[in-house]
C-alpha cells in the first residue's frame, strides 16, 4: 500500500497548524464519503475497483483477441486529457524501457493520438500506420472535443481506404458517453463495439473504467494487478484516520499551501517509467483544485536527470514549492557496479553496490539539500513499479484530491475554465455560430 511520510516538513512548519489541517482534511474526508459536497454526482470512481465487471475484462481482451487473430500490431489510441493519461501513464509504468527497440512485445503496441495539433505528428502517425497492421481506440466522453475529433477524422479515413469500411467496423471500437454525444451517434451509425464512460465518472477520475482499462489490456498489461493494487487502496483509504495517507497527504499540502505560501508542488520521480505518472497526476490535481483564484500548482521533476537543470532553481531559486518525492522502494532488477583495475573515474567505492542504492542516496542527500534550501519534503512510498503499486497509485492519487480539493474548499471535478480556449480557438477555426465571436476574437490581433 502507498505510505506517506510527512517528517521532511516538520521543521517548517508549527505543529498546532497542522493538527488544525488534518481537522479540516477529516472534515472533508467525511464530506467525500457522504457523498454531499460538490460535484457529488461525479463520484462513480470511488468503487471502481471494487464494482469494476468482469465482463469488462472479459470483453477487453475479447477484442484483444480478435485482433491478435487479425495480426494487428498497432493500435492508435485516440484521445485527450482524462481521455488518455491514464492508459499512457500504465503503458510507460509497465512497458520494458526499450520495448519499442526490443521488439520483442506479444500484444499490439499502443501509441497515442488526438492529445496534440501538431499536423507533423499525425502525418508521422500515418507512416508508421503504413508500415504496421492497425487498429484503433477513439475515447471521447463528451464526443465533441476537436483533438481527438480530427484526429480520428483522419485515422478513420485511412482504416477505411486500407481495409475498407466493414472490416474497419471490426478495427474501430469507440468509447463514449451511453446515450449522447457526436460519437456516439457515429458509432451507432457505422456499427462500431463501443464501452461506456459512466455519467458519474469524470475524465481525469476515468482510468480504471474502460477508458484506461480498454487499451491496457489490448496492450497486453496486467489490468488484474492494476485493479486489486486499486482495491487494496480503496479498502485502507474508506478507515477515517489521522493517519489515513490521503488524509496526512491532504492536510499538509494544504497546510504548505495555505499558510506558508507553497504554491507549487513538485511532484518528483528517480525512476523513468513513472515520468507518465506525473503527467497524469498534474492533469488530475491542476484541473481538479487550480479554479476560483485558488490551488497549488502542480509541476514536475524526473530525477536525477533533472538535478542537473531544475535541481539550480529548487535549491536556490524563489522558495515557493514544496516536493512531493515517489520512493520506490526496490528495483525490480539487479545491475551492481564493477570493479575497474585502474580506477580512472575514482568509482572503485561503489564497486559492488547496486545502481538502485546510488538511486537512493541521491534521493535521500537531494531530499536533505532541498530541505536545507527552505523546501519541505513528503515522501510517497511504493515497494516497486508494478503493476500492483500502480494501482494503489492511482486510486490513492485520486480519493486523496478529493479530500485535498473539499479541504481546500473547491469542487474538484468540474472544470470551467477549460472551455476559455476552446471558444477562442473556435472563434479563430470561424466554426459556424462563432461569427461575432470570430470578428471581435480578429480586432485583436
Ligand atoms: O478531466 C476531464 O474531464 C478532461 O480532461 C477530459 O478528460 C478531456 O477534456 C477530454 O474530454 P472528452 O473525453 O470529453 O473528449
Amino acid at each position: 500500500m502507498v505510505k506517506v511520510d510527512v517528517k521532511g516538513c516538520r521543521s517548517f512548519i508549527d505543529g498546532k497548524k497542522y493538527e488544525q489541517y488534518v481537522g479540516k482534511a477529516l472534515d472533508a474526508f467525511d464530506v467525500l464519503e457522504a457523498e454531499s459536497g460538490a460535484g457529488n454526482d461525479f463520484l462513480g470512481w470511488k468503487h471502481l475497483p471494487s464494482t469494476t465487471p468482469e465482463s469488462l475484462i472479459a470483453d477487453s481482451e475479447a477484442i484483444r483477441d480478435e485482433w491478435a487473430s487479425k495480426g494487428v500490431d498497432l493500435v492508435i489510441t485516440i484521445g485527450i486529457g482524462g481521455s488518455y493519461l491514464g492508459a499512457k501513464c500504465a503503458v510507460e509504468a509497465l512497458s520494458h524501457n526499450f520495448s519499442k527497440q526490443l521488439r520483442e512485445k506479444s500484444a499490439a503496441e499502443i501509441v497515442f493520438a488526438g492529445n496534440n495539433l501538431s499536423e507533423d505528428y499525425i502525418a508521422e502517425l500515418m507512416d508508421l500506420a503504413g508500415e504496421r497492421n492497425v487498429a484503433c481506440i477513439v475515447i471521447s466522453k463528451s464526443g465533441t472535443t476537436t483533438e481527438p475529433a480530427v484526429a480520428f477524422r483522419i485515422v478513420k479515413k485511412y482504416i477505411e481506404e486500407r481495409y475498407g469500411k466493414a472490416e474497419a467496423a471490426s478495427r474501430i471500437v469507440a468509447i463514449t458517453d451511453e446515450h449522447k454525444g457526436a460519437l456516439k451517434t457515429l458509432s451507432t451509425q457505422e456499427g462500431y463495439r463501443t464501452f461506456i464512460v459512466p455519467d458519474n465518472v469524470g475524465g481525469r477520475f476515468s482510468v480504471l473504467t474502460p477508458v484506461g482499462i480498454l487499451p491496457i489490456v489490448v496492450g497486453g498489461f496486467d489490468v488484474r494487478g492494476i485493479l486489486a493494487g486499486a482495491l487494496e487502496a480503496e479498502k485502507a483509504l474508506a478507515v477515517k484516520s489521522s493517519e489515513n495517507p490521503a488524509v496526512v497527504y491532504a492536510a499538509m499540502r494544504n497546510l504548505l499551501y495555505s499558510e506558508y505560501g507553497k504554491k507549487v508542488e513538485i511532484l518528483v520521480n528517480y525512476n523513468p517509467k513513472f515520468t507518465y505518472l506525473a503527467e497524469w497526476w498534474k492533469q488530475l490535481y491542476g484541473e481538479s483544485e487550480g479554479k476560483d483564484g485558488l490551488g497549488i500548482f502542480p509541476a514536475s521533476v524526473n530525477n536525477t536527470a533533472d538535478l542537473h537543470s531544475m535541481g539550480q532553481f529548487i535549491q536556490e531559486g524563489d522558495r515557493i514549492m514544496f516536493e512531493t518525492v515517489i520512493n520506490v522502494e526496490k528495483a525490480t532488477r539487479s545491475v551492481s557496479i564493477a570493479t575497474d583495475p585502474q580506477n580512472l573515474d575514482q568509482l572503485n567505492y561503489l564497486a559492488g553496490k547496486s545502481v538502485e542504492h546510488c538511486n537512493h542516496m541521491a534521493r535521500l542527500g537531494t531530499v536533505l539539500a532541498h530541505m536545507d534550501g527552505g523546501v519541505p519534503e513528503i515522501e510517497i512510498s511504493v515497494e516497486k513499479v508494478d503493476a500492483f503499486n500502480l494501482g494503489s497509485l492511482f486510486y490513492f492519487f485520486e480519493f486523496a484530491c478529493g479530500v485535498s480539493a473539499y479541504t481546500l474548499g473547491v469542487n474538484p471535478f468540474n472544470q470551467p475554465g477549460v472551455e476559455a480556449y476552446k471558444k477562442n480557438m473556435f472563434a479563430l477555426l470561424e466554426k459556424p455560430g462563432y461569427e461575432e465571436a470570430t470578428a471581435a476574437i480578429k480586432k485583436r490581433f
